[in-house]
């Protein structure tokens, strides 16, 4: 776990040399990288969320010169959704934790930053950190169960919680595209887009994580400076890439594992081009976050989410191609699998 947390930061530092104009700068931001990653701890756990707000609340107190604590919105239970905003500087850094509440990897990165951003007072002079420990509460306590292992599937599957679609923090954002139009954010939504608004970010950091197979990015823009160095990262931490296709069939792919981000307008384009069934019948949900930006006018912020497994096998590193069998049989052999082990359920 440690490694996946210090990739995370790894991407930020990646992320923030785009920004720096002189070597100079960039020289200084690996040094911080360096002496932050050898900081990073060994967690042997997730926090639960009452752990993250309190020390949220606890640094906030600590700092409250440093530090503005804000309540960007409620929960759908009414419980608060706090933002902390640290540092000054003139490039704004939104991060939010728990966008999918069965994905806390990125929870430990906030309370890592919580604490490591006061010690490099550079990284507060040059960029104002807007840092989300949790964006769906309600969700994440649900998922408390698996949090302190044993970090076995049966585990994970047993005390899994994931809101349905139309309920994700990331997929309800108001939209209007073409004939099709959502004009309802789940409460947790609302806090988010407060928070972009309030915050005005050059960067947002998605921060899901996936379940299983090879690690894979979303990125709005070919910042093909960096994709080497994306593409490497798994390799120096044991991890693998994920070679396969993308999740979806209307992503744009950028370099092998990087894809322009998810968005409830090209997906309707798609079944608009490929399909003839009015698109509108096959859409639920609303927006994702990348949306929202662009719906209201930041198309030059940059939008990052990395997705890096709990559980990974060497196969997914095997790109042997097998004759004559495409995506199409695998997936129909899946769900036939499915319906069988249904059915075993059943009967
Ligand atoms: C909250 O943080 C304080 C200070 O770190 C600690 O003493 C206390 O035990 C924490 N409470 C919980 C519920 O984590
Ligand atoms: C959740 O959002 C709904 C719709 O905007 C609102 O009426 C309700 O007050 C919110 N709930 C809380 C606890 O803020
Ligand atoms: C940012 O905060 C530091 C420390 O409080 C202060 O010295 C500096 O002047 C501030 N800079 C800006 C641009 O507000
Ligand atoms: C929207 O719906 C109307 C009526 O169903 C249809 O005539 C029109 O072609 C649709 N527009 C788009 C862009 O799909
Ligand atoms: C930003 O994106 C929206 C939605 O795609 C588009 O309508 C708008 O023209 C874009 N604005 C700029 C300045 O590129
Ligand atoms: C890769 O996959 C192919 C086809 O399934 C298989 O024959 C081969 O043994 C695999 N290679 C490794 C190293 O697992
Ligand atoms: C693959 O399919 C092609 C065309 O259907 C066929 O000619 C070929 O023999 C098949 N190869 C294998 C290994 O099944
Ligand atoms: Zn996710």
């Amino acid at each position: 776990m440690a490694t996946t947390n210090t990739m995370v930061w790894r991407y930020i530092v990646l992320l923030l040399m785009i920004y720096t104009s002189s070597t100079d700068e960039i020289t200084k931001l690996i040094t911080i990288s360096d002496s932050l990653m050898n900081s990073v701890p060994d967690y042997s756990r997730f926090f639960t969320v009452d752990e993250l707000f309190n020390h949220s609340r606890v640094v906030a107190f600590t700092h409250p010169n440093l530090v503005k604590y804000q309540n960007v919105g409620y929960s759908r239970n009414g419980e608060a959704i706090p933002m902390l905003s640290i540092g000054n500087g003139s490039k704004s850094l939104l991060l939010y934790a728990c966008p999918h509440p069965n994905e806390p990897i990125g929870s430990l990165l906030v309370d890592f930053l919580l604490d490591a951003l006061f010690e490099h007072i550079d990284l507060l002079e040059a960029y104002t950190w807007h840092l989300l420990p949790c964006v769906d509460p309600d969700g994440t306590r649900l998922n408390e169960g698996w949090f302190s292992g044993p970090f076995t599937i049966r585990n994970y599957a047993q005390y899994f919680y994931r809101p349905r679609t139309e309920e994700q923090v990331e997929w309800t954002f108001p939209i209007v595209h073409k004939n099709y139009s959502w004009s309802t954010p789940s409460n947790e939504t609302q806090a988010l887009m407060n928070a972009i608004q309030f915050t005005q970010p050059d960067f947002v950091y998605g921060l899901h994580n996936s379940g299983f197979g090879g690690m894979y990015y979303y990125i709005s823009q070919p910042l093909s400076d960096i994709f080497p160095e994306l593409e490497q990262l798994p390799s120096t931490l044991g991890l693998f890439l994920a070679k396969g296709e993308a999740e979806s069939p209307w992503v744009t792919q950028f370099a092998p594992a990087i894809f322009s981000p998810l968005s409830l307008r090209n997906a309707y384009d798609y079944y608009e081009k490929y399909t003839h069934i009015d698109p509108v019948s096959m859409m639920s949900g609303g927006g994702t976050s990348f949306d929202y930006l662009e719906e209201i006018g930041l198309n030059n912020t940059i939008f990052l989410m990395a997705e890096l497994p709990y559980f990974q096998s060497p196969v997914v590193a095997n790109d042997t191609i097998i004759p004559n069998r495409t995506e199409r049989d695998v997936l129909l052999q899946g769900l036939d699998k499915d319906d069988e082990s249904l059915f075993q359920c059943f009967n």
